[in-house]
């Protein structure tokens, strides 16, 4: 049996704002064992930022997280004290932040960023701190790294800044790497140039991870299992190859076909009509049926629960066991 190193149970973080309450994550259970890596996948604003905060902790007001459990390393997560928390953070969960201009601070060079977590964390002196971070620099193959030591991030590109957010996320070795949309923001060739480079980086310092993306096509190509959010909720999860040969959420089979490389020749690239619903008020019964093509009556009164198609393969549909949705790889 793989073993568990971080489970979410029944996860809720509303946001209470002045229009409402914003309901980003409502419910979200999902699990990473180790050495996996798992895939977060939804459109723009399904929740996998928020989830991603949550389970460091580090969700801004006025977000909060009214119920649930997180399990890291059998800890519990949201018992743990702040001091506690500031550590794990730093030295057992890495977190690259989706928007890698915000992770890096303008004023302060490369090797300063990078040294002083070294400092913080694992107590090395200033000149030792130094020498590691031109090593994490080779280790997430940036050339030069006696250059780029000493430059500040407004002379790196986007590529390079990124993989120096990536350095200072491994610099502690960590045992789980949560990447929230890592390559959203370079151009294709760097994507996946930088997905090779964590793919190396987590069998050599044998990490976990959970890859946020929106991506379907990341998702085949790095993921071992995956959850497909929607509305803050999970509609399928399995393992990668489950849930693109045989998909059994319409949303699943919504994402699939949207994917360039994926969708079939003969076919129109297809785009998911409608747009992802407002969190304050959510539809009722399914969340997606005011977009799904196969809605009916009971979809409207009734909220379909998340259940198991085959081992390790749920999906939250009341139709999940009747629909024969394409998929990709088999049709
Ligand atoms: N600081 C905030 N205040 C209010 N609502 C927020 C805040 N941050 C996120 N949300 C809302 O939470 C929902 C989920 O957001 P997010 O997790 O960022 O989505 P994703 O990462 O999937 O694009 C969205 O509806 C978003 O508007
Ligand atoms: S429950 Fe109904 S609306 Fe929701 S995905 Fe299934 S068929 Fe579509
Ligand atoms: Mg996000």
């Amino acid at each position: 049996m793989a073993e568990t190193l971080l489970r979410v149970e029944g996860l809720r973080t509303y946001f209470y704002t002045w229009a409402g309450v914003v309901k980003a994550v409502d419910g979200v259970s999902l699990h990473v064992n180790k050495g996996e890596t798992l895939g977060i996948v939804g459109e723009s604003g399904s929740g996998k930022t928020v989830t991603a905060l949550s389970i460091m902790r580090i969700v801004p007001a006025p977000g909060k997280i009214i119920e649930g459990k997180i399990e890291f390393q059998r800890k519990n997560l949201l018992a743990e004290s702040d001091e506690e928390m500031r550590k794990l953070r730093g030295r057992e969960i890495g977190y690259i932040f989706q928007d890698p201009t915000s992770t890096l601070d303008p004023v302060y060079t490369v090797g300063e960023q990078l040294s002083e977590v070294l400092v913080r964390h694992q107590n090395l002196d200033k000149k030792s701190a130094m020498d590691r971070a031109v090593e994490l620099l080779r280790i997430v193959e940036i050339p030069d790294p006696e250059i780029r030591i000493n430059q500040y991030p407004h002379q790196l590109s986007g590529g390079t800044k990124q993989r120096i957010a990536i350095a200072r996320a491994i610099c502690c070795s960590p045992s789980l790497l949560l990447a929230d949309e890592p390559t959203t923001a370079l151009d294709v060739t760097i994507q996946a140039q930088i997905l090779e480079t964590l793919k190396g980086l987590k069998d050599r310092f044998n990490m976990s991870m959970v890859l946020i993306t929106h991506d379907m096509g990341i998702v085949a190509e790095t993921c071992d299992r995956v959850v497909i959010l929607y509305a803050g909720q999970v509609y399928e999860t399995g393992t990668t190859e489950q849930v693109f040969e045989n998909p059994k959420h319409p949303y699943t089979e919504a994402l699939l076909t949207s994917v360039p490389h994926l969708a079939l020749k003969r076919e129109r690239l297809s785009v998911i009509q409608g747009n992802i619903p407002n969190l304050i008020e959510p539809p009722s019964g399914c969340r997606f049926h005011p977009r799904c093509k196969y809605a009916q009556q009971i979809c409207i009164d009734k909220v379909p629960e998340l259940e198991p198609m085959e081992e390790g393969h749920l999906a939250a549909c009341h139709f999940a066991r009747e629909l024969k949705l394409k998929s990709p790889v088999t049709s």
